[in-house]
């Protein structure tokens, strides 16, 4: 055609996955949460003045940073609110990325990082998630770094000490993707206030249960939220998004839905190992399945058939497994009876 810029024109955009319209599916392909979000947002959506949606939203989320500061014990200024933890990354990569500036991530991780350093024309850095690969990427020292702990699609967890260590060995930003820190361990919150090169990224997708919402948010210090309050758009969090501060302000009830698919992957996991899959101990809510009876493909498409849908990556070091969301104790019980029927099918190649 000839209209977009060189690096547009010839990469591949990222590959959502698939939103199946009928809502009689068992869907387990995206990491969304099985439970419906806080009934303190669902009131706050009710009540909407159609008022605030005539006008402009506040510009930096200033309802949402108040009530998170209190939550998580920081101050509004270490936040920035943004229009899913996506637009953090984008943000990000626009800030810190350019054709001299490359961005540097371990592989496999979050398919999304790549495509926006081709969108930025910035060299992406990549190094196989093997051996040292932390002390790799201080070697490399980019201006962007990105980790993401737990990890996406592998979903086992680096101890923070070591990020502390990466951040003091990097003159560029440390950017940890924590989409997934409601379900692990520990966080790296606390990093934030020991290194102005660290942003720490959030998303309200999993386990607050608002993939639909779209927001996110990052936490820095002020003089990184600053820079980065720059390059985002003016008004990049819309006026329901704010309905996220009363999801984070009701945090029984996010500490128990939690808990709930928490245990629910410890089921799920030994289930899949009855099957034959390999499946290591995840700290996120999915896992990833290595299939050993079968390829990966051949069962998702087998999958598909029986309207479940799970996520298969045609990507190196993916090709033999299928990342499984941990969904309801019934969407999992339909999920195991069906891979169950799939691998007795004899003679029939998966
Ligand atoms: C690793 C990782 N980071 C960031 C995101 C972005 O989440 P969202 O934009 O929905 O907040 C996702 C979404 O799946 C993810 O898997």
């Amino acid at each position: 055609m000839g209209y977009f810029r060189d690096c547009i024109e010839q990469m591949e955009g990222y590959t959502p996955g698939f939103q199946p319209k009928a809502a009689d599916v068992v869907k387990l392909n995206t990491n969304e949460n099985p439970y419906p979000p806080s009934p303190r947002v669902l009131e706050v959506l009710r009540r909407f003045p159609p008022e605030r949606l005539r006008r402009y939203p506040e510009p930096l989320g200033d309802t949402f940073r108040a009530a998170a500061s209190s939550v998580l014990g920081i101050s509004p200024e270490n936040i920035l609110c943004t229009n899913g933890g996506d637009e953090l990354l984008a943000v990000c990569t626009r800030a810190f990325c350019d054709a001299r500036r490359p961005m540097a991530y371990p592989q496999p991780t979050y398919s999304l990082y790549p495509v926006l350093a081709k969108i930025q024309g910035c060299p992406a850095v990549e190094i196989p998630r093997e051996g040292d690969w932390l002390g790799e990427l201080a070697c490399i020292n980019a201006p962007l770094t990105i980790v993401c702990n737990p990890n996406a699609p592998t979903s086992d967890f680096v101890p923070v000490e070591q990020l502390d260590r990466l951040a003091s060995a990097l003159s560029g930003v440390l950017l940890i993707d924590e989409a997934y820190a409601d379900f692990a361990p520990d966080n790296a919150l606390r990093l934030v206030a020991k290194h102005d090169n660290v942003i720490v990224l959030r998303s309200f997708s999993k386990g607050y249960s608002l993939a639909g919402l779209r927001f996110g948010f990052g936490v820095a210090q002020p003089a990184m939220i600053e820079g980065l309050i720059k390059v985002k758009d003016s008004y990049n969090v819309d006026a329901v998004a704010a309905a996220a501060a009363a999801a984070i302000t009701d945090q029984p009830y996010f500490r128990a839905n939690v808990e709930r698919i928490v245990q629910e992957r410890t089921r799920l996991t030994e289930s899949l190992r009855l099957l034959g899959f390999e499946v290591p101990d995840s700290q996120t809510n999915f896992v990833l399945a290595r299939c050993l009876n079968g390829s990966a493909e051949g069962i998702y498409k087998a999958l598909v058939e029986k309207n479940i849908y799970v996520r298969y990556f045609p990507l190196p070091g993916l090709y033999d497994k299928l990342r499984i969301t941990v969904g309801t104790p019934e969407q999992n019980k339909i999920l195991v009876t069906a891979l169950r029927e799939i691998l007795s099918q004899k003679g029939k190649p998966v």
